[in-house]
This record gives C-alpha cells, sequence and structure tokens, in this order.
C-alpha cells in the first residue's frame, strides 16, 4: 500500500468521501455433505462458470470485487469467516436456485449487490463459526429508463453511478434521490432507505421506489402485486437482507432544473468555523427544499458544501437571506448540469467527465469504521468548541459529516417505510478512514470513533439513540439465536434492532414471520421473526 503523508490523505478523505458478545451468536455450521450437496444442487441449473469455490484459482478476485473496507478482508489466514461458495447469478432463476438449494442443503445466503456494507455483512463475517454462500448480484444491473413516464428498472447489482448516468442521459432533467457515493450499489442501497443530495426535496431513495422484483425464502419470484404490502413495506428500507433477494427495482425519477448550481466554501476554525456550525444546524433543515447544505468537519475547518437546483444568481439571494453568516458570494458558485454535480459530490472537483460515474472497479486501500447519530436539539456553541479541542486535534481523528433533514424528508409519516428517522434536525457520521496496517492503528482509530460518539450523548438522540441501518454498526450489538432453537431471538435483537427502526423493529419481525419463519434469510443483524408470544 501506498504510504502518503499523512495530511495529504486527511485532504483527499474530505474531498473523496466515497473513493474512498462474545456471547452465544446465530452462528450455522454446514457440514461438508451439506456444502457437496449444496454444489450439486447449483450445478443443475447454474454454470460452473458462475460457481466459485475456494479451490478455484478466481475466487479470491472475486470475492474482494466489490469490498471497500480492509477491515473485512477476508484471506484463509484471518479468523474470520469467509464464503464457502460465491454464485455470481447472470439471471433471476441462478438468484431463485440459489434459495432453493441453500434450504434444502442448509447453506445460509448473503448477497451482495455493492459491498459498501460498512461492515462487511454482505461477504464476511467476524463470527468464524458462521458458513455461507455469496450470492453476488454484480451481473444483474441492467437499467432500463421509460423515459415516457419518468421511470426506471433498475437490476441491484447497479451500482448509483451508473443508475444516475442512465438517468441524465434519458433526460438531462431526471435525476434521482441516493448516495452521494456512486460506486454504493441499489440493491443494499434501497433496500436500507438511501439518503443523499435530493432527499430534503425528494425523500429517501425508498420513498421513490415503485414495484420491486424479490426472491423469497420459497424460491419464488414475486412483484409488488404478489409480493403483498407487508413485504413491500419492509423491503423498502428494512434492510433486504432479512427478507429474500430483491433482483430488481421500479424507480421514480424525479424532476432536477437543467442547470444546478454547487459551492464548497471552507471557514477555519480560529475564523468563524464554530458560530456557523452552530447556527448552520437550525438554518439548514429550514431552508427551501431546492437547497441541501451539508457541512463536513476535519481537522480544523469545516466545509459548507452545497447542492441547489437552480442558478447562481437564485442561490446567492437564498443564502443572504437564510444564511447571511456564511458570506457566500457569487464567485463560490459553480454551475453545471445535475449529473456533473453527482461527481462533484463524490470527487470534490468539476472537471472530470460524467463518465466516472461508471468505474465500477474496487481496490480496496483503506480501513473504515463509522458510527452514526441523529440531532434533534441544536447543539449549543460550547459543546462544538469542547468536542474540536478534545477530539479534533488529535491525530486520529475522524471525518464528520452533517447531513439536514428537513422539507420532504419531515413530511413523510416514520410509519410509511421502516426508515422512521424523519423528524431530526440532521444526522451525523464519524468517519474514519485509515491506511496503516496492525492492531495499533486499528485500535486507535476505533477508540476514537467510540469515543467522541460516548461523549456526544448529552447532545444527541436518545431513548434510543437514532441510527440508520444503511449506516451499519456492530457495537450496537449482534444476533443470538433463541435458547435451544434454531430462529434468531427477537429479545436480543430488540436492543440494536429499535435504534435503527424505533417502533417499526417489531412490525419488521411480524412480516419477518410471515414471509420466513424459518430465519433462512440471517446474518449479524437480520430482522428475527416475532415470537407468538411478543404478538
Ligand atoms: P452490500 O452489497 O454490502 O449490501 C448491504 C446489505 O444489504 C447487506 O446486508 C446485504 O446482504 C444486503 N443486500 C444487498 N443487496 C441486496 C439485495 N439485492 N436484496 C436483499 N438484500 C441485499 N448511504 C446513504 O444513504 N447515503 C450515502 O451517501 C452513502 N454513502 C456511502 C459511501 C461509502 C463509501 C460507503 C461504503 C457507504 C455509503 N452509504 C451511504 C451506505 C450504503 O448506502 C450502504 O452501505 C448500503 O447498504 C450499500 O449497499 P451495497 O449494495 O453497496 O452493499
Amino acid at each position: 500500500m501506498a504510504r502518503t503523508p499523512t495530511i495529504i490523505l486527511h485532504l483527499l478523505v474530505t474531498l473523496i468521501v466515497c473513493i474512498l458478545s462474545s456471547a452465544r451468536t446465530s452462528s450455522s455450521s454446514a457440514s461438508s455433505s451439506d456444502v457437496d450437496g449444496f454444489l450439486s444442487c447449483l450445478s443443475a441449473d447454474i454454470p460452473p462458470s458462475l460457481i466459485y469455490t475456494p479451490a478455484n484459482n478466481n475466487f479470491s478476485s472475486v470475492l474482494v470485487s466489490s469490498v471497500r473496507n480492509l477491515r473485512y478482508y477476508v484471506t484463509p489466514d484471518t479468523t474470520m469467516s469467509r464464503p464457502l461458495v460465491i454464485v455470481a447469478a447472470t439471471e433471476p432463476a441462478h438468484v431463485q436456485t440459489t434459495v432453493v438449494c441453500g434450504r434444502r442443503h442448509s447453506v445460509h445466503i448473503r448477497t451482495r449487490s455493492g459491498g459498501h456494507d460498512y461492515e462487511g455483512l454482505s461477504y464476511a463475517s467476524v463470527d468464524p463459526h458462521r458458513h455461507f454462500a455469496v450470492l453476488d448480484l454484480a451481473a444483474l444491473r441492467a437499467i432500463h429508463v421509460d423515459a415516457s413516464r419518468a421511470e426506471a428498472w433498475v437490476g441491484s447489482g447497479a451500482t448509483l453511478g451508473e443508475l444516475y448516468y442512465a438517468a441524465a442521459a434519458a433526460n438531462s432533467t431526471f435525476g434521482f434521490p441516493a448516495g452521494n457515493c456512486p460506486t454504493v450499489g441499489v440493491g443494499g442501497h434501497l433496500s436500507g432507505g438511501g439518503f443523499g443530495a435530493l432527499s430534503r426535496k425528494y425523500g429517501l431513495s425508498a420513498d421513490n421506489v415503485l414495484d420491486a422484483v424479490v426472491v423469497d425464502a420459497e424460491g419464488r419470484l414475486l412483484n409488488r402485486s404478489t409480493m403483498g404490502k407487508d413485504l413491500f413495506w419492509a423491503i423498502r428500507g428494512g434492510g433486504g437482507e432479512s427478507f429474500g433477494v430483491v433482483v430488481s427495482w421500479k424507480v421514480r425519477l424525479v424532476p432536477v432544473t437543467e442547470t444546478v448550481t454547487v459551492f464548497s466554501i471552507r471557514r477555519l476554525r480560529n475564523e468563524s468555523a464554530v458560530d456557523l456550525i452552530t447556527k448552520w444546524q437550525a438554518i439548514a433543515p429550514a431552508l427551501p427544499r431546492d437547497l441541501y447544505l451539508r457541512v463536513l468537519v476535519q481537522n480544523q475547518q469545516a466545509n459548507f458544501v452545497a447542492l441547489f437546483l437552480g442558478r447562481c444568481g437564485s442561490l446567492v439571494d437564498t443564502m443572504r437571506g437564510h444564511f447571511p453568516d456564511l458570506g457566500m458570494t457569487e464567485p463560490d458558485c459553480q454551475e453545471m448540469s445535475w449529473v456533473k454535480s453527482t461527481v462533484f459530490f463524490n470527487y470534490g472537483r468539476a472537471d472530470l467527465p460524467a463518465e466516472v460515474l461508471l468505474n465500477r472497479s474496487s481496490n480496496p486501500y483503506y480501513y473504515l469504521k463509522v458510527k452514526s447519530d441523529h440531532v434533534q436539539e441544536a447543539m449549543p456553541g460550547h459543546a462544538w468548541e469542547s468536542i474540536w479541542s478534545n477530539w479534533f486535534e488529535k491525530p486520529e481523528a475522524a471525518l464528520l459529516m452533517l447531513d439536514p433533514y428537513g422539507g420532504r424528508m419531515g413530511s413523510i409519516s416514520p410509519s410509511a417505510t421502516p426508515f422512521p428517522h424523519r423528524n431530526y434536525l440532521y444526522q451525523l457520521q464519524f468517519y474514519s478512514v485509515w491506511y496503516e496496517n496492525g492492531t495499533a492503528a486499528l485500535e486507535k482509530r476505533m477508540s476514537w470513533v467510540r469515543g467522541v460518539y460516548e461523549d456526544l450523548t448529552p447532545y444527541v438522540s436518545k431513548n434510543p439513540r437514532a441510527v440508520y441501518v444503511n449506516y451499519r454498526d456492530l457495537d450496537l450489538g449482534t444476533n443470538e439465536l433463541e435458547e435451544g432453537g434454531n430462529v434468531t431471538s427477537y429479545a436480543k435483537a430488540r436492543v440494536w434492532g429499535e435504534k435503527y427502526f424505533k417502533a417499526n423493529f417489531k412490525r419488521l419481525a411480524a412480516v419477518k414471520s410471515k414471509v420466513d419463519p424459518h430465519d433462512f434469510f440471517r446474518n449479524e443483524q437480520s430482522i428475527p421473526p416475532l415470537p407468538a408470544a411478543a404478538k
């Protein structure tokens, strides 16, 4: 791994955010005869060239093909579990066969679309006793745009960048509300919610899903009308991995202006950064819906980054009216097409062609740990000052991202989809990226992230701490089996589950009981079936 001076790496992280129980667990052990049976069952319907076992020369390269986080870079020498088999499906029938064979031979499945899970759950497990196959959907990534209806069918294996590019290629005034990182997979993103620069205007990705094709635990291929309301509700924010395999999604493309405006304004801590962030907390969620203004805090500065659906002149007026203290003026503006703004949000520059959105290549080169939270009442200036002096002066300090809600986000009922966190001012992420190998670096970075999370307790969401499931965090808790049973414990899962889903957790568990009562689709934080006693 190249050794780049720390300061440059920190800057890179700021600009290129993306390119960047010990208790009894619900482990499942597949015997070698189960695995042999599974393989022979698969081979009846799936070409051998799409089935990889560790004996295959290409196994490792297929395994790492979408791995982002070196913490979960599993090799035969690590204590983590890696898959027994990888099935690289190229058609929905392969997904059906894999599910049917998995159930028949007791081999659990982890579905992987873009591989961006913060805790690697789509392809690895820190529990060395877990045995599973990976169903890789990267090849199921066709995108069909129906421009006359402003809708698209998109395969789960497509990336957000591919979707943005295809939407804009069909019509430059089509956009889609989803995350700021173009290599994130549609499958995991939409099934977990999907927040991004258009969410204040149009809600989450999941709020814009019109239909979906799912393979359920029986291996049936279902669409919106055949899967029923409950399952359709659950897969739009409840995390797809617990309920089936979502093969493709029909989404609503949303209108964006022909020209949008972005800016990125840096303010140093010893200038006005603390005062500006303190004010930003109330201002940003109340801005007009056409304006998204996030803050990235790192080292000794705060970077205010905006997307505005309109021209520069109108943005300057809006900023003067709502946030004069930032001092935004016309020279700060960069006008461009919406699709180019998605490039800007990832790469921090506007001179790259939109085709970079089609780059799927993944070469894991950094370690990642993220914790996240939500804020309901603006934190006082002295709290920001003390966070900065206690935490952000340390060499291992991470990037802090503040993303405003309000607008459409706040006008959707918390029970309309499994994502319940609609009424907060903003979400925050402690996003630690590092490049050094070894336990010392790992412990230092992890304890920074955990320490600042603890320190913020008085100021952030409470009862429970509210966490967005797409920002997966295994510190919140992991699943265990029911005493003497072979399904995940509901009582234990509530510990982490209500942080992600609040009251929707129970409804998700009820859906799980209906569609996967035997708990075939499971991982460390999958939704458990709701026990009869809890109904
Ligand atoms: P991956 O393939 O790892 O799947 C994630 C989970 O979903 C796994 O449990 C997996 O089994 C399950 N799953 C995947 N495909 C499925 C399918 N087809 N059917 C059923 N289950 C399926 N989020 C956000 O809201 N806004 C943002 O701006 C960003 N930015 C961002 C940047 C970077 C660098 C990373 C690493 C992550 C983000 N995220 C994000 C978080 C991202 O939305 C989240 O990790 C998604 O689950 C990733 O989806 P993938 O398909 O890539 O992941």
